[in-house]
């Protein structure tokens, strides 16, 4: 296949920077990544990029195509080239560029190093002097975590970084996550104060892009929730994000609605919302903001106080309240229904079914083209597979 790319070049010894584009034969399962070794081999040696394991491991080869980060290594080409698109690649963002696709990664590894990434046990010996056994259950807590193999591109996407470059960022917390939340840590309370520091856990803007541009299904955003939770639930609530988040749970409890008024009150103290009494008064007259008195009570609000009380009963306190969320969502990932009945993972409402060799569409068998080679979905947009699903895949 033809592969067309716009690559953003840059010349560090002249501060030089041009966006320049190629055209590759390819083969049909090329990745980002082979494309850019074929530019490399063929057409341009100066091109600078990183790579090693070339499978999605090794987390060298992160950088951006069409402004979002990407693995090149995981990112097929065909249905790219097939429609004719032709993409602007370039190195990561919230770090410096070296050259090319390369950034320094200094920053990354500097907060990588802060959060303490080793375990620090409370332990001299394991509780049977062997080995220390850890529940499913609470393994659940940090599995996410554990997956992520430090691409960085979940920083290149980060808005709270690109604004405050000191934040500790997605990367480092989701890590600082995978040590507070594993049972044989020692200092779990400790690394909660740290983390709650400026530039810490609190800074995080919620805007969820390092959960969408992870490629290996962290979701820093939710490690970052989980530390929340787990720092309100050990009582360090000091910084203003973690009142805010503590006054939407009692708001929501009493009146079923966010009283928004009293707000600045209950996060920044009567003394700034003193302060802001003008600001308030013309909001109020703008009719902004209702009165806080007497407060507006949701006609259903016993819902509300009961969903609360039933989280209460559960006792899923800190981190294990969000995993909670995450399992069900990975029940729907891994095609159970809200009856729990089993479907299929392949067929309407999921993705099509790949083609085995040999059958309608595929490719012939042998040579290199398996199972991991394209879809006939992939060829033709909307098409579906003629064999029903259920064997085979
Ligand atoms: S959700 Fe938070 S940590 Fe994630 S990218 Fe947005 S600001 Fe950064
Ligand atoms: S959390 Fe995901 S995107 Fe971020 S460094 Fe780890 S694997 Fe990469
Ligand atoms: S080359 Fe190792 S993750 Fe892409």
């Amino acid at each position: 296949m033809r592969v067309g790319l716009k690559i953003w070049r840059y010349d560090s010894s002249t501060g030089d920077r041009a966006l320049k584009e190629y055209e590759i034969d390819a083969p049909e399962e090329a990745t980002l990544l082979d494309c850019l070794d074929i530019v490399k081999d063929r057409q341009d040696g100066t091109l600078a990029f990183r790579k090693s394991c070339r499978m999605m491991i090794c987390g060298s080869c992160g950088m951006r195509m069409d402004g979002a980060a990407v693995l090149a290594c995981k990112t097929r080409m065909y249905d790219i080239a097939q429609s004719g698109h032709v993409p602007v690649v370039s190195a990561m963002g919230n770090l410096p560029i070296v050259k090319d696709l390369v950034v320094d990664m200094t920053p990354f590894w500097s907060k990588f190093r802060a959060i303490g990434p080793w375990l620090q046990p409370g332990y001299e010996q394991p509780p049977d002097g062997k080995e220390y056994r850890i529940s499913q259950e609470r393994m659940n807590v940090i599995h996410k975590e554990s997956l992520c193999i430090n691409c960085g591109c979940c920083v290149s996407e980060c808005n709270a970084m690109e604004a405050d470059p000191e934040f500790l960022g997605p990367q480092a917390l989701a890590k600082g996550m995978r040590f507070v939340g594993d049972p044989r840590e020692g200092k779990a309370v400790e690394r909660l104060e740290d983390y709650n520091s400026e530039h810490g856990i609190w800074d995080c803007t919620r805007c969820y892009f390092c959960n969408e541009r992870c490629p290996k299904g962290v979701d820093p955003r939710d490690a970052i929730a989980k530390l929340g939770a787990e720092s309100i639930k050990h009582g360090i609530d000091r910084d203003m994000g973690a009142k805010h988040a503590k006054w939407f749970v009692t708001s929501a409890k009493t009146t079923g609605w966010l009283r928004e008024t009293e707000l600045v009150q209950k996060t920044q103290g009567i003394r700034s919302a003193i302060q802001q009494t003008g600001f308030a008064l013309g909001l109020a007259r703008k009719g902004k903001v209702p009165l806080p008195v007497p407060p507006h009570v949701a006609k259903d609000v016993p819902q509300a106080r009961a969903l609360h009380d039933i989280v209460r009963s559960q006792d899923r306190q800190g981190a294990l309240g969000i995993v909670q969320g995450e399992r069900a969502l990975s029940r729907l990932e891994h095609g159970h229904g809200a009856d729990g009945a089993a479907r299929g993972p392949y067929g309407e409402g999921s993705f099509p079914r790949p083609f085995l060799p040999g059958e309608d569409g595929a490719p012939p068998a042998g040579g290199d083209q398996g199972m991991g080679s394209r879809t006939q979905a992939d060829v033709t947009p909307g098409a579906e597979p003629t064999r029903k699903p259920g064997g085979g895949a």
